[in-house]
């Protein structure tokens, strides 16, 4: 059953919390004091003119490590894929190909639609959110007569937020990706955890972005920046992306402040993912012992972490409520109650939020007589 009480929209929830232990996304993590540093030091300049140093260093780096030509730093993950899939786009009436459970066709299908008039045709993958190239392949076909040639693009994301932060296999991206090029389309790799897909899989993220046209990144989830994400691609794309980026209200003048901060996550943020990952394991036992049934911790691939509380008889958004009372915060995403590890998370916050589903189960147990 799904619940669909109402949800009180994030920004009057009952809100002011001090989570002792905040586990609702790896984008709330404070910045580091070296981060701090750097901001405050930062060399600026003006970014809808182009010349902000700090920025050009950022996009210069970024674009290194994707092993791409070019990359354009924006304030957030959606306005980066808004603005990759937009390159691609030829105009309305059209339609991008994605997993059903992408963040693209999810989360931001209403920029999509709103921003620049893309509808999807949806593939539903497997439970971790993969969608094989015979699924693609398939998709691609014409539904109707008329309907020749209206699919402008292929989406995919990894890790796949929405079915668990799973891990796309290269070769899977790699058969996509010759079933797009015998129908000369494009990739846009939605790539907001590609370090934690490459640190799971044990290999470079060149693996994946080299099979996708342009992706995108976030500096702002897993790699503990404040704020900020890249496209990345082609030189000759990337310029028409920052008029896109300019055309969606994206120059944001001093952004080297931010960039600082992006420069010292790309470099150091990969490198302790490992840490987040095995916190992740650790939590989904704990509250596989708390709850079995509710979770497959198997299925824990990155940082991410989902519990079926439906399986076990509660309300996914009555678990959410009674975590936040302990001070333990969680969200509902696709039905379950998901908690996302990060730079900010300890040994002993794992430990306090698998107490708290402890005493979530203590008092279920106690409700039920
Ligand atoms: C897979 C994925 N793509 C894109 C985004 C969008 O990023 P932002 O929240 O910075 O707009 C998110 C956000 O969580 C995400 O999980």
């Amino acid at each position: 059953m799904v619940d669909r009480t109402p949800r009180p929209p994030p920004y009057t929830c009952s809100i002011v919390h001090a989570y002792r232990v905040d586990l609702r996304s790896d984008t709330v993590t404070k910045p580091s004091a070296a981060m701090r540093k750097a901001m405050a030091e930062a060399e600026v300049g003006d970014d809808w003119f182009g010349d902000d140093p700090t920025v050009s260093r950022l996009q210069d780096r970024a674009a290194e490590v994707m092993g791409k030509e070019a990359a354009l730093y924006v304030p957030t993950g959606t306005m980066a894929n808004q603005i990759g899939l937009r390159l691609h786009f030829r105009g309305p009436g059209h339609l991008v190909v994605a997993e059903s459970r992408a963040h693209v066709a999810t989360t931001e299908v209403m920029s999509s639609a709103a921003l620049s008039g893309i509808a999807f045709r949806t593939v539903v993958g497997d439970a971790r959110g993969r969608m094989s190239a015979e699924q693609v392949a398939a998709a691609l076909l014409p539904d109707e007569p008329y309907d020749v040639e209206v699919i402008d693009l292929i989406a995919v994301e990894n890790t796949h937020g929405h079915a668990g932060g799973t891990v796309m296999s290269v070769e899977d991206l790699r058969a996509i990706r010759k079933v797009a090029g015998e129908a000369g389309l494009p990739i846009h790799l939605d790539g907001a955890r590609i370090f934690n897909a490459a640190v799971a899989a044990g290999c470079d993220v060149t693996e994946w972005t080299r099979e996708a046209d342009t992706m995108m990144f976030c500096v702002s989830k897993g790699l503990g920046a404040p704020i900020g994400s890249l496209v990345c691609g082609p030189a000759e794309l990337i310029r028409e992306a920052r008029r896109l980026k300019i055309l969606f209200g994206g120059a944001w003048r001093q952004a080297g402040i931010m960039a600082a901060a992006g420069l010292i996550a790309l470099e150091e943020g990969p490198k302790r993912l490992h840490e987040d990952h095995a916190r992740a394991r650790r939590l989904a036992e704990g509250i596989g012992e708390v709850f079995p049934g509710a979770i497959d911790s198997s299925a824990v691939e990155t940082n991410m972490v989902y519990v079926d509380t439906e399986a076990v008889g509660m309300r996914p958004l009555e678990a959410v409520r009674r975590l936040e009372e302990q001070g333990v915060g969680a969200t509902l995403v696709s039905g379950k109650v998901r908690m996302v590890t990060h730079v900010d998370i300890s040994d002993e916050d794992i430990e306090t939020a698998i107490a708290a589903w402890r005493e979530i189960s203590r008092v279920a147990r106690e409700e039920a007589g």
